[in-house]
């Protein structure tokens, strides 16, 4: 039996190995059994940081994460329907909890075999052999490493191997979490494996899956640090039509992604306004940048995206090429008019005009609308207006829209030029 806990050691820090111990004694004082399992076991041996702790127990873990909560002073979320909870320490390490799946729990020091038999249960329901091991937390065995699907063999060879045949059936999501992982790890699909995802692609059990369910892989392939990697996979099993019907691999895809990456990293740089951008959303607009309004719809409404991102990938869709056009032309456009047509953007969208933009001052126009125009302020202010009798509304609206612009065009530069100029448009209707 091998002993992982000098590994544990190495891996975790003194405060998420204290946690460990007492998950241990308290499982022991509860009668219970309890097991680190799946991605964090995988990946002690990969020497990833992975810091997702995943914890099954052969008993309540509702009751057993209430316990814990309690005496470390934790908060704890539960779902009752599904047995598992969420414990958070005040150092803020997340343990997930779950209960080992099987219809009757019968207490483990009672009867030995059947103890054992629900965990390996558990176990053998699970996706891939690499995340089917688990490491015993229980005094007596704490640190060592079970291995019934011989995960560490398959780690050695750097394979992704099923279980067992009825993985992908049983969760069609593994689809996309296989290929995923794959292409993470830089490990290889076996051959049997990935006969069964062919197998299940044809046969579009995925269409069975529940949408959102979907939509949280499709969302997980897009984090992932190279997601371009991922789709292409996703091709090479004729697999995109999981995500929608008429997707195609863009054969300029790859590049784009790659600019995706580089239009981000120059914004986190340089941007002086620090609204934290999702990455992923980008991504998902450049693969649907072929894909029609109302098929680009039919995905964002299907998937039940959320109305901001909803909103976000549709308004690259529809107006995109036509911003662009403009941004990448060679003659002289005034910084409002610029500040006009990427403003009502998300700065999402604005990033992927970057990406996409072949034309260096088109790339530079971006630039210069989040340097300069984006965080732009009138030196008047709205006190300033109303001190003019102008109530708030539209009117109010458009003569301050109408000093930015010329602010922005350089033309005011001083409170007093933007006060007259109000003063003016005070008198006139707008
Ligand atoms: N699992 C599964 N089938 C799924 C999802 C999860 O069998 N469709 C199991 C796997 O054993 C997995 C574990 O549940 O290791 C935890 O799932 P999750 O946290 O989603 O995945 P990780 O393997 O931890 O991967 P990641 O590193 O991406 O978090």
């Amino acid at each position: 039996m091998q002993n992982l806990s000098e590994k544990m050691r190495d891996c975790f820090s003194q405060s998420t190995m204290m946690l460990l111990k007492k998950v241990g004694d308290i499982s022991k004082d509860m009668g219970y059994k309890a097991y680190l399992i799946g991605g964090t076991v995988r990946d002690l041996f990969l020497r990833k940081e992975n810091l997702d702790i995943d914890i099954v127990i052969e008993g309540d873990a509702i009751l057993f994460g209430e316990r814990l909560a309690r005496e470390l002073h934790g908060i704890i979320i539960s779902h009752k329907r599904f047995g598992t909870c969420t414990v958070t320490t005040p150092e803020y390490i997340k343990i997930d909890f779950a209960t080992a799946r099987r219809e009757t729990y019968v207490k483990p020091a009672a009867l030995p075999t059947v103890e054992f038999s629900s965990f390996r249960d558990d176990l053998s329901r699970r996706d891939f052999t690499v995340n089917a091991m688990a490491i015993s937390l229980n005094e007596g065995e704490f640190g060592n490493l079970i291995d019934y699907f011989d995960g560490m063999g398959d780690i050695e060879k750097k394979r992704i191997k099923a279980l067992h045949d009825k993985s992908f059936v049983d969760d069609p999501t593994r689809i996309l979490r296989g290929i995923r992982l794959e292409k993470r790890l830089g490990f290889t699909i076996e051959p049997h494996t990935a006969n069964l995802i062919r197998k299940s692609i044809e046969q579009e059990i995925y269409k069975k899956v529940k949408e959102p369910r979907l939509r949280d892989e499709i969302m997980l392939v897009l984090k992932e640090k190279e997601p371009f990697h991922i789709i292409k996979r996703i091709d090479e099993f004729r697999a995109l039509k999981i995500i929608h019907p008429y997707l195609k691999l863009h054969k300029d895809l790859g590049g784009i992604f790659t600019a995706i990456d580089e239009a981000c990293g120059w914004y986190n740089n340089n941007s002086p306004r620090k609204r934290s951008v999702e990455k992923w959303l980008i991504y998902l607009m450049a693969l649907f940048s072929d894909i029609s309004h109302d098929g680009t719809m039919y995905f964002c409404n299907k998937f039940e995206l959320k109305r901001g991102e909803k909103l976000r990938v549709i308004s690259y869709n529809r107006q995109s090429g036509r911003i662009l056009k403009t941004l990448n032309a060679r003659r002289k456009i005034l910084p409002s008019k610029i500040y006009r047509l990427l403003e009502p953007l998300s700065h999402e969208a604005t990033l992927l005009l970057m990406a996409v933009s072949r034309s260096d001052i088109g790339k530079g126009r971006i630039m210069e609308f989040f340097h300069k125009y984006n965080g732009m302020r009138t030196a008047v202010k709205g006190d300033d207006i109303k001190a003019l009798g102008v109530k708030n509304g539209a009117h109010f609206a458009r003569i301050m829209e109408k000093i930015l612009y010329k602010k922005l065009d350089g033309i005011f530069r001083t409170k007093e030029e933007e006060l007259a100029y109000a003063k003016k448009l005070a008198k006139r209707r707008l």
